[in-house]
């Protein structure tokens, strides 16, 4: 791959930070997108810290643009750029873990509504723009294989998306789409999912995953460089997990 431009909905932290870096440090231009502003603003100032350090980088180019992905019009008026490759890995943690009794239906919707929905949008709006060999890579998730209690909506989610993506292949052809499910990796999102227990959630899955650790954000970073550049790979779900689903 060479002089790309990427879209990654979900830009401004974890995953989507680190794929961010990964695609500048390797040249390409990069457009994060999120909600909050302030956090477009810290992503920014971040990575453009984290180029500026490196002397003698002929490193890419880097805007930022506010977008929910659940709103029809904002993700719309994305298309007013053009872009080779889509990356989402969008999702808020905030109410979307609860036990049945207490999960309401407006949280069930919003998790939807993030990691449903808006890659619908996404495909919808941005998948006929794409070149031929151009792809839309979505993130699903470890709780499609591995449910607990409490993880009704994230896992239905999941897998809902891995289906859409099928779909979406064919439908979007020439244009790939694929699908990312990460295991267990140490972002932001589990400073709201476990709050002062995550250091102990996180040790405790290294010690039972095959590869002796939970992944790191540059894990999945890499994992969709690989999907974006491999022009022989659509329809297909990439488990990045440390060997989760056989534990
Ligand atoms: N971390 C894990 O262990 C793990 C495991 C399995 C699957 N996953 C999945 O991997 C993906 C990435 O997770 P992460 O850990 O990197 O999460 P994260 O660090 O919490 O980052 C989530 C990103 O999504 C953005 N976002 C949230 N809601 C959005 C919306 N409605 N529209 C646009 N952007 C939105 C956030 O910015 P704003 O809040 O500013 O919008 C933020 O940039 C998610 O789909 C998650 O479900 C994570």
């Amino acid at each position: 791959m060479t002089n790309q431009h990427v879209l990654v909905i979900g830009g401004t932290s974890g995953m989507g930070l680190a794929l961010a870096a990964q695609l500048l440090e390797a040249g390409h231009r990069v457009t994060i997108a999120g909600r909050s502003s302030t956090r477009l603003a810290a992503a920014t100032a971040q990575l453009t810290a984290r180029l500026a350090a490196r002397a003698g980088l002929c490193a890419g180019s880097l805007r930022a643009v506010q977008v929910d992905i659940g709103v029809e019009d904002q993700v719309a008026a994305l298309v007013h750029d053009a872009y080779d490759h889509v990356a989402v890995t969008a999702a808020d943690a905030v109410g979307a873990y609860a036990p049945l009794p207490a999960f309401t239906l407006d949280a069930a919707r919003s998790v939807l509504a993030t990691k449903v929905l808006g890659p619908w949008l996404v495909a919808k709006h941005l998948g006929a723009t794409l070149p031929p060999g151009g792809s839309l890579t979505f993130t699903s998730g470890i709780a499609a294989y591995r449910p607990g209690p409490g993880s009704s909506m994230i896992a239905t989610a999941n897998g809902a998306l891995e289906a859409l993506a099928r779909t979406l292949a064919l439908e979007l052809a020439p244009v790939r789409v694929n699908v990312i499910s990460p295991g267990w990796v140490d972002t932001p999102i589990w400073d709201t999912l476990a709050g002062a227990a995550k250091a102990d959630r996180l040790g405790a899955m290294a010690a039972r995953l095959p590869v002796g650790r939970v992944g790191t954000p540059d894990d999945i970073a890499q994992a969709f460089l690989t999907l974006f550049a491999n022009g022989f790979i659509t329809g297909t779900v990439l488990h990045v997990d440390g060997g989760h689903r056989l534990t």
